[in-house]
């Protein structure tokens, strides 16, 4: 992975994360209101990738993990997976959550499993993703980060 870096997001590279997210059809709705926790990779000064992660009291869900298809395959992906595993884990997450389409091959090497929709917490359900589950196909991925 050299030249890139991780970092949390600023509100500039919002419109670039943005168009990642488009062209990899995956949602924008919720991105903004939970900015705080976004963490995108950097080539030089170029956003390149990014993971969101979405807090709701112990229970998290990493959305929004995407990098630019030229920049695949070089551990950008998995930097930022594990960066956000960080960042849950530093917010008092217990368990973290994802919904994919095209990945639930890529997360089981960060420790997620394959779970029944009916094990999502409210709270999580509360989440614009959730909404999304059913009519997308998706599955949903649980990772637990510590005992409750
Ligand atoms: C999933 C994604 C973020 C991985 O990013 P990346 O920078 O290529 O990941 P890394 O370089 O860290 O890891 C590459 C490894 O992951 C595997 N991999 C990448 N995407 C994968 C996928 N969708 N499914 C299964 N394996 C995948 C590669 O084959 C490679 O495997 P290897 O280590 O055995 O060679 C990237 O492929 C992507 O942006 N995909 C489109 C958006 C998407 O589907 N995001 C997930 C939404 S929840």
């Amino acid at each position: 992975m050299s030249g890139i870096t991780i970092t949390r997001a600023q509100m500039d590279d919002l419109d670039v994360v943005e168009g990642l997210l488009e062209r990899e059809q995956l949602l924008l709705d919720g991105l903004r209101e939970h900015v705080d926790h976004l963490l995108v990779a950097r080539s030089g000064n170029r956003v390149i990738g990014c993971a969101g992660l979405e807090v709701y009291g112990d229970a998290g869900l990493l959305r929004s993990v995407a990098v630019e298809a030229e920049h695949r395959s070089s551990g950008a992906g998995s930097a930022l997976t594990r960066a956000a595993l960080d960042e849950a884990a530093r917010s008092g997450i217990a368990v973290v959550y994802l919904f994919t389409k095209s990945a639930e091959r890529f997360f089981p090497r960060f420790g997620f499993e394959i779970v029944d929709r009916a094990d999502v917490p409210a709270t999580v359900q509360s989440s614009v993703e959730f909404a999304h589950v059913r009519c997308a196909g998706a599955v949903v991925m649980r990772k637990i980060l510590a005992a409750r």
